[in-house]
């Protein structure tokens, strides 16, 4: 099903690089820069971004759920898995899959930043401005695209197409 690529392997590893060592040079002080990765979409991101990175880094991971169903978000976001570690003191950075309504990240954000960290900031792979319901802050973004359900490259269609190594447009008709 899914129809066109829209970004192939080696453009979204050019720009992972890109994004890698952006965030090392922004961190290069920074004394425990901890990684959340966001389940399931991110996981796929979150493995070759934390490769590019010439910072130590240690790693967490959390599992939220929109109430999703196929390609439309109700905006009701529930917590299915929490960190193992506290933040306190440390600067946390979401790796997030895509940000389209906004409602997700904005949620994340403010559960986490109650924890006590020293900084949040959110590197996401997409970006769909176009959907913002919330104007949420996006420190690093992948791509910015138009208003197109995409899958692969983590991405899923009702728990599909997660494997592919390319991001591509699910056929809307
Ligand atoms: P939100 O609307 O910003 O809250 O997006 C929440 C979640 O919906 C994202 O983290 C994705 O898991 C999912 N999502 C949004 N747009 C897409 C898409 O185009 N493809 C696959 N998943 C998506
Ligand atoms: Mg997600």
């Amino acid at each position: 099903m899914p129809a066109r690529v829209l970004f192939s392997t080696p453009q979204i590893e050019a720009r992972i690089r890109e994004l890698g060592r952006e965030i090392s040079r922004d961190y290069a002080k920074a004394e425990n820069l901890h990684l959340i990765c966001v389940l399931k979409g991110a996981f796929m991101f979150l493995a070759d971004l934390v490769r590019t990175l010439q910072v130590p880094v240690t790693l967490d991971f959390m599992a939220l759920s929109s109430y999703a169903t196929g390609t439309t978000s109700s905006g009701e976001v529930r917590l299915l898995k929490d960190l193992d570690t506290a933040l306190a003191g440390r600067d946390v950075l979401i790796v997030e899959d895509i940000v389209d309504t906004g409602l997700t990240l904005n949620y994340l954000r403010e559960i986490l930043m109650a924890r006590g960290p020293r900084s949040v900031r959110t590197a996401c792979l997409l970006s769909k401005p176009s959907r913002r319901k919330v104007d949420v802050r996006v420190e690093y973004i992948g791509f910015t695209i138009e208003d197109h359900f995409v899958v692969g490259y983590g991405l899923d269609y009702e728990g599909r197409y997660r494997s592919l190594p390319h991001i591509a447009i699910v056929d809307e008709d």
